[in-house]
């Protein structure tokens, strides 16, 4: 399972989303679309062993963290406005400390970015903060040492902040960089996809030859 936990530090935390505002009062809810839309969609195909968190840190009730799982996904389109279609429902709705479904493969709840974190840290997985002066990621993962279950953290436009980097660094995250220019969160995404792949074809026909 390859899961991204994105820090929307700006997100709209209500159902009171603008379809035709994304980037302006509904605090760069583009840019978490553009990052679902990048976990997930192939031509024609999802990518299924994929989960992706945005954790929403905007008006007018922060946090609220939503969770989508590729494996349930039903209806949902690439672009970025159909998203925020089922984003805005989600939102729409109650949020508790824990998940609840929104759509088919959409979930909502009240929960802080570090708490999914943590939760995923606690199930034993390695958690890898993607960062341009991290490790390079060729370092970190090959065809020998293949890893199927990863976590990568990634900030929105703002980064994660300090204080979220000193808490992983306490808990052992692993700075991990795809490139020594600052991208885009939604390329990040891509980029880490594109490597994972081949690594993991090369990791099958390895054991298969
Ligand atoms: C647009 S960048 C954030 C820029 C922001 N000014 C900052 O201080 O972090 C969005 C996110 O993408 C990830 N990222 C950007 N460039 C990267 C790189 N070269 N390697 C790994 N991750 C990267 C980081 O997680 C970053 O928080």
């Amino acid at each position: 399972m390859r899961e991204f936990i994105l820090k929307a530090n700006k997100a709209i935390t209500s159902g009171d989303v603008n379809l035709k505002d994304l980037p302006g009062s509904c605090g760069r809810l583009d840019l978490v679309c553009r990052c679902v839309s990048s976990a997930f969609f192939l031509s024609h195909d999802l990518r299924r062993d994929t989960v992706f968190y945005s954790v929403h840190y905007g008006n007018p009730s922060p946090p609220v963290a939503l969770k989508f799982m590729g494996s349930e996904l039903k209806r949902v389109s690439p672009d970025e406005r159909g998203i925020a279609i089922f984003i805005k429902k989600a939102l729409e709705k109650e949020h508790l400390s824990i998940w609840k479904e929104s759509t088919p493969g959409i979930y909502h709840a009240k929960k802080e970015f570090r708490d999914i974190i943590l939760e995923r840290n606690k199930e034993g997985k390695k958690i890898f903060y993607l960062h341009k002066d991290g490790k390079p990621i060729e370092e970190l993962f090959n065809p020998a040492q293949y890893k199927k279950d990863v976590v990568f953290v990634l900030g929105d436009h703002m980064g994660i902040g300090e204080e979220d980097e000193n808490f992983l660094d306490e808990i052992g995250a692993e700075r991990v960089s795809i490139s020594p220019l600052e991208l885009h969160a939604n390329h990040c995404i891509v980029i880490v996809h594109n490597i994972m792949d081949k690594i993991e074809c090369l990791h099958v026909s390895n054991n298969i030859n």
